[in-house]
């Protein structure tokens, strides 16, 4: 296991008697359940160097169905754990956390746990590289319900490509299908077909998809399937991790806080049985896994 920074070189912050380990330590990475190890794949792809503690929050997953409160609280639940075990960096590899919680996180929250620490998300990677994409300028987004009622990827597309149409489809049926290990069962394709279809009714101008949830890629054969030909599908992993890569190269002073063993430990609020064996779908290895409480 990764020798997680929690012996020494603690500080004390703000006065708030808010004790973090201050030594350089993994970077944080965390979903609501195994989605996030979508992200997590590609970012250790690019940086094998670095450390890595991924969490899934299982015993609480789905968060797509959420509030805005509740998703913010379970998050910020997790990013203090997160920065107790020594992370410095934590990506929410989560498009719902993303969305309802990290810019509330990033404003209110950081100053007062540690305003040296960093909290970064998975949409703005995402939406930044979108302009080059798309020839008509209509664009579909596909995510849970939240991430579509919260309308983050409309507001951040608009900030960044103002002349960009977006039309969101939340698929609610999505995440369980690949949390209960049904994404390649004949169920699948029902609820595949009737969020692609309900999508591209919106608008039949429509070429570029972007896969809005960390959970998605698991269901990209089924999703290519269907996808009629022409429109180009997003997946988010390598966006995330070249803007990752990009983000330590111009922050040295993170990068510095970030250690380099090349390892992950893997920890999930449900059983570590039950995690280890639907994580091997996403990894394709054998993983050793490790249970916390929030
Ligand atoms: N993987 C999460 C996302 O990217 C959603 C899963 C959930 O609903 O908890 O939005």
């Amino acid at each position: 296991m990764l020798p997680l920074n929690g012996g020494t070189g603690f500080s004390i912050m703000n006065g708030m008697q808010q004790l973090l380990p201050s030594l350089p330590g993994p970077i944080g990475v965390f979903d609501s359940g195994y989605g996030g190890l979508t992200i997590l794949n590609e970012i250790r792809t690019r940086l094998p160097q670095y450390d890595f503690i991924y969490l899934g929050d299982n015993a609480r997953t789905p968060y797509g169905t959420r509030s805005f409160d509740i998703v913010y609280e379970f998050t910020l639940q997790a990013v203090r754990k997160l920065f107790e075990l020594g992370c410095h960096l934590v990506i929410l590899a989560c498009n719902t956390a993303s969305a309802k919680a990290l810019r509330s996180i990033q404003m209110h929250d950081l100053p007062k746990l540690d305003p040296a620490r960093r909290v970064l998300g998975v949409i703005r990677p995402t939406v930044e590289c979108i302009g080059d994409l798309t020839r008509t300028r209509h664009i579909g987004i596909l995510g849970t319900s939240g991430t579509i009622r919260s309308e983050s990827y409309v507001m951040e597309v608009r900030k960044l490509f103002p002349d960009i149409e977006v039309h969101g489809q939340a698929c609610p049926m999505w995440v369980p299908l690949v949390e209960y290990n049904e994404a390649a069962g004949e169920g699948a394709d029902y609820f595949i077909q009737k969020y692609i279809h309900a999508l591209l009714e919106q608008d039949e101008r429509i070429d570029t998809v972007i896969l809005g949830c960390t959970h998605y890629p698991l269901l990209l054969p089924k999703i290519k399937k269907y996808m009629p030909d022409g429109i180009s599908i997003v997946s988010q992993g390598e966006l995330v991790a070249r803007s990752l890569e990009d983000y330590l190269a111009r922050h040295p002073e993170m990068e510095a806080r970030c250690t380099r063993h090349g390892q992950c430990t893997y920890f999930t609020t449900e059983s570590e049985e039950k995690f280890a064996e639907s994580a091997s779908t996403f990894l394709n290895q054998t993983i050793q896994v490790n249970h916390l409480d929030l």
